[in-house]
């Protein structure tokens, strides 16, 4: 799939069918996240992959009843929780680098699946220290965002998004590009 049709057409999907998935795919997606570019190349991010019911009452305990991905949560046949090393990164201009890196990577992770036919949806409303407690990932990590993976059982339309004008300036500061 070209990449501008997996970029166009990428959802999130908080839906799954029952169905597992292969573990080759499972691989060539993380394999994707870790390509990705990092601070001085230091590649933060860590990724816990729960297949089946492993980790996930934990999971649900640490989301919000009002996720609208709690669902998702609870019922996709694969959950990949990213987590970061900051120390593995930098820190410029007040800026933490890691949440950077891992975001990325993170990015690749879900054009990735959806261009192998899989959904995915960053969610990062949750409590943070229920997730790292209940699944035993070290002190000092941070767990930057979590995904359920699985086969789409829906196609939700585009949301919407901001015009370029609005958001793209060229020569000077409020001058659209477009
Ligand atoms: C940093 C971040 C955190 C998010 N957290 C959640 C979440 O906790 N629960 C959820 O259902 N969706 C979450 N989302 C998904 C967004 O709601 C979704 O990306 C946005 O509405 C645009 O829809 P689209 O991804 O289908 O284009 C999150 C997305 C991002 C990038």
């Amino acid at each position: 799939m070209d990449l501008f049709q997996v970029v166009r057409d990428r959802r999130s999907i908080r839906k799954y069918q029952d169905r597992p998935v292969e573990w080759e795919k499972i691989e060539q997606l993380l394999d994707a996240a870790r390509l990705a570019p990092s601070w001085k190349n230091m590649q933060c991010w860590r990724f816990l992959v729960l297949n089946g019911g492993e980790g996930r009452q934990a999971l649900l305990d640490a989301f919000p009843e009002d996720n609208p991905g709690k669902k998702a949560i609870a019922s996709a046949p694969v959950v990949i929780v990213v987590c970061a090393d900051p120390s593995e990164s930098g820190v410029e201009n007040g800026i933490e680098y890691y949440v950077a890196d891992t975001a990325i990577a993170f990015e690749h992770l879900c054009l990735a699946a959806h261009a192998l036919g899989l959904g995915s949806c960053w969610m990062g409303w949750y409590d943070e220290r229920a997730v790292r407690e209940g699944l035993g990932i070290p002190e000092g990590m941070r767990v930057v965002g979590i995904t359920p993976l699985g086969y789409p059982d829906q196609e939700p339309k585009p949301r919407p998004r901001k015009q370029l004008s609005e958001i793209a300036f060229v020569g000077q500061w409020g001058k659209a590009a477009c």
